[in-house]
C-alpha cells in the first residue's frame, strides 16, 4: 500500500458539512492511495493518554465482504427507515475499526478497557470519514453487527474487539441532507 499521498487539502469545515452516510456504491475501485490516506487520517485522532487502543482490519476480497456483511442485522437512521445492512458487501473496501483493551486497561483499568477503547475508535473513525468526504469517497459509520461472529469469520485475534465498519467505495447516489438541530436546541445551560 502506497505511502505517498497527492490528496488536494480540503477545508475540513466543508468536508463536516458535505459528508453523508452512503450506502450505495459504483464498481469503481479504491485506488491503495486513497485507502492509506483515510487510514493515515485515524491515526491522527487523539488517544487518551496516546495508548493508541485502535487497530485495523482491512477487507478487499469480495468473498471477504460477503462474509462481513453476513454477520451485520438491521440498522434504523434517525428518520426511521429500517435497513439491512447487505450493502456493506458492495463497497470496494471494509475499514473494521477494532480495539486491544490492554492498552489502555494496562494504564487506566476498567474505563479503559471500555469507553476510552471505544472513544478512541469514534475519533478514528470521524477523522476517517472526513478523509473519505475529502477524497470524493462515500462511507458510513456502521455499529450493526455481531462482533463475535465477525471475530470468527475474520480470525481477529482474541485480544481485539471489533466496534465499526467503515465501508468505503465511490458515491452512487448523493444522499439528501438530514435534518439536523441547530445550536440553539442543543445548548442546556450556559452558567
Ligand atoms: C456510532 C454510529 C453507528 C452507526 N451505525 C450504523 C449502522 O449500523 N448502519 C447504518 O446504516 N448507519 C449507521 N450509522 C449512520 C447513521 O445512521 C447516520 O450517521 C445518521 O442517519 C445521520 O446521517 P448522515 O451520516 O448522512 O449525516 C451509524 C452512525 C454512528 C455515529
Amino acid at each position: 500500500m502506497a505511502s505517498d499521498q497527492e490528496c488536494d487539502e480540503v477545508d475540513v469545515f466543508s468536508c463536516m458539512r458535505e459528508r453523508r452516510s452512503i450506502r450505495e456504491f459504483t464498481d469503481e475501485a479504491v485506488s491503495d492511495k486513497e485507502l492509506y490516506a483515510i487510514l493515515e487520517a485515524g491515526t491522527h485522532a487523539p488517544s487518551a493518554g496516546n495508548m493508541q487502543a485502535r487497530e485495523f482490519v482491512i477487507v478487499r476480497s469480495p468473498e471477504g465482504r460477503e462474509a462481513v456483511a453476513a454477520t451485520t442485522d438491521a440498522g434504523i437512521t434517525s428518520r426511521g427507515t429500517v435497513l439491512t445492512q447487505r450493502w456493506v458487501s458492495r463497497a470496494d473496501v471494509i475499514i473494521v475499526i477494532c480495539y486491544d483493551r490492554r492498552r489502555m486497561g494496562a494504564r487506566y483499568g476498567d474505563k479503559g478497557r471500555t469507553d476510552m477503547s471505544k472513544l478512541d475508535c469514534m475519533g478514528v473513525a470521524q477523522n476517517m470519514m472526513l478523509a473519505t468526504t475529502a477524497l470524493g469517497l462515500g462511507t458510513t459509520c456502521v455499529i450493526g453487527f455481531d462482533a463475535g461472529r465477525l471475530k470468527d469469520v475474520l480470525g481477529i485475534p482474541a485480544e481485539l474487539t471489533p466496534l465499526l465498519l467503515l465501508p468505503v467505495g465511490r458515491p452512487a447516489v448523493q444522499p439528501q441532507q438530514v435534518s439536523r438541530l441547530q445550536v440553539e436546541e442543543l445548548i442546556r445551560a450556559v452558567r
